[in-house]
């Protein structure tokens, strides 16, 4: 299939574009770099081995999108372009309206100039909120509880109006849970600016000595020891849940929507432990207080993915350490590190 993917070299991205690639589809990349690296696309040629269709725009630039969809001609898009910092959101509520909702009308709008009718969209388990009952299923009630998240359910809902008002459309919408870890090869792999704002990342960036420890953010949750469990999915996983929601689109289905995680609620102690355990290296840590918004406890029911898009997480715990190690320890300044890959 023609495939236009949007924020294609973000995190998410990058490693969807390779399954894509690997499943034998034809792909465009349309993204701005406002939060990635451009060097991520010669990464990614070497790993394919095939010269990559890249194009650098702002989805919220209509006009731009309506001139990519004119050339490209896409059957399909899959729209991971956004930001997705819950403080910056919540700092700057406009701005995430303006890209994550902005950009999305932006993008239906220019699809809808050639008759595009098919859209996966990166959407998140932020939706749902404080936990009425867990696991959460696709049922579960939304609430969510900050303006990213937010973001997302109008942006889903968008969708739910835009499938109504054309014969044909179709969207799969992904509710991920906490994507981590990397491509095996360790060349592509979770690159944040700044100071990590997730787990993960902040513990791979301290493994390589980068940031003296891990702040643990509250110890006095009710879980298992204590400290907060999420739903942790390998990015290699995810990415082929994309590539098995572009297959689900073609069922004639108008609007589905799937958690995208393994079931299982790993806490950060867990997470610390088993990240050392693989790599073989300490992480220091320190107790802070809760930090502000944080959910004590969340995971999936992934039960509908598994029966409708025949989707299930092969990796565990100790493929996703070993990747998010395996890049970090390969890349420890990340990209714009590395002078060879300019
Ligand atoms: P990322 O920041 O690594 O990637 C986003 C990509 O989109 C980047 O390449 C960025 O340059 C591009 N982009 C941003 N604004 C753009 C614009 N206006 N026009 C064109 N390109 C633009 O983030 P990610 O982790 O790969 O997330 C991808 C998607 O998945 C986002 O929509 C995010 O909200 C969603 N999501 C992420 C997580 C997570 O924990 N990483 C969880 C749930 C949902
Ligand atoms: C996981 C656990 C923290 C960092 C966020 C967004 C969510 C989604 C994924 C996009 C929590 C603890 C973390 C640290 C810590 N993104 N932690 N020290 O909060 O589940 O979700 O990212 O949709 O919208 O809210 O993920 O990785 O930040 O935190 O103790 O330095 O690790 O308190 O319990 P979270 P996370």
């Amino acid at each position: 299939m023609r495939v236009l993917v949007t924020g294609g070299a973000g995190y998410i991205g990058s490693h969807a574009v390779l399954s894509l690639l690997g499943a034998g589809h034809d792909v465009l990349i349309v993204d701005s770099f406002a939060t990635s690296s451009p060097r991520v696309i010669k990464r990614l040629e070497a790993l394919s081995g095939r010269v990559l269709h890249v194009i650098e725009r702002d989805v919220r630039d209509y006009e731009a999108m309506r001139g990519v969809m004119a050339s490209w001609v896409p059957e399909a898009v899959i729209h991971f372009a956004g930001l997705k910092s819950v403080a910056e959101s919540v700092a700057d509520p406009a701005l995430y309206y303006d890209v994550n909702v902005g950009g999305t009308v932006s993008l239906l709008r220019a699809m809808a100039e050639i008759d595009c009718s098919k859209i996966v969209f990166s959407s998140s388990a932020t939706v749902y909120g404080t936990p009425e009952y867990l696991p959460y299923d696709e049922a579960h009630p939304t609430n969510p509880v900050n303006p990213y998240g937010r973001t997302k359910l109008v942006v889903e809902q968008l969708l739910g109006d835009w499938i109504g008002a054309r014969e044909g459309r179709a969207v799969t919408a992904l509710r991920y849970f906490n994507p981590v870890g990397a491509h095996p090869s360790g060349e592509i792999g979770e690159d944040p600016s700044g100071v990590p704002n997730n787990l993960m990342p902040y513990i791979a960036q301290v493994a390589v000595g980068r940031r003296p420890h891990l702040t643990i953010f509250g110890d006095d949750y009710e879980t298992r020891d204590g400290t907060g469990e999420r739903d942790y999915i390998h990015v290699m996983d995810l990415a082929e849940a994309h590539v098995a929601a572009l297959m689900h689109l073609a069922t004639g289905e108008r609007m589905q929507i799937f958690n995208v995680g393994t079931g299982q609620g790993i806490t950060v102690r867990e997470m610390v432990r088993a990240f050392e355990e693989t790599a073989g290296v300490r992480v220091p840590t320190e107790i802070a207080a809760r930090r502000a918004g944080d959910l004590p406890r969340f995971f999936a029911d992934a039960a509908r993915a598994r029966d409708m898009l025949g989707w299930m997480p092969s990796r565990d715990l100790h493929d996703m350490c070993l990747d998010a190690w395996g890049w970090q320890s390969r890349n420890p300044g990340g990209y714009d590190a590395q002078e060879d890959a300019a």
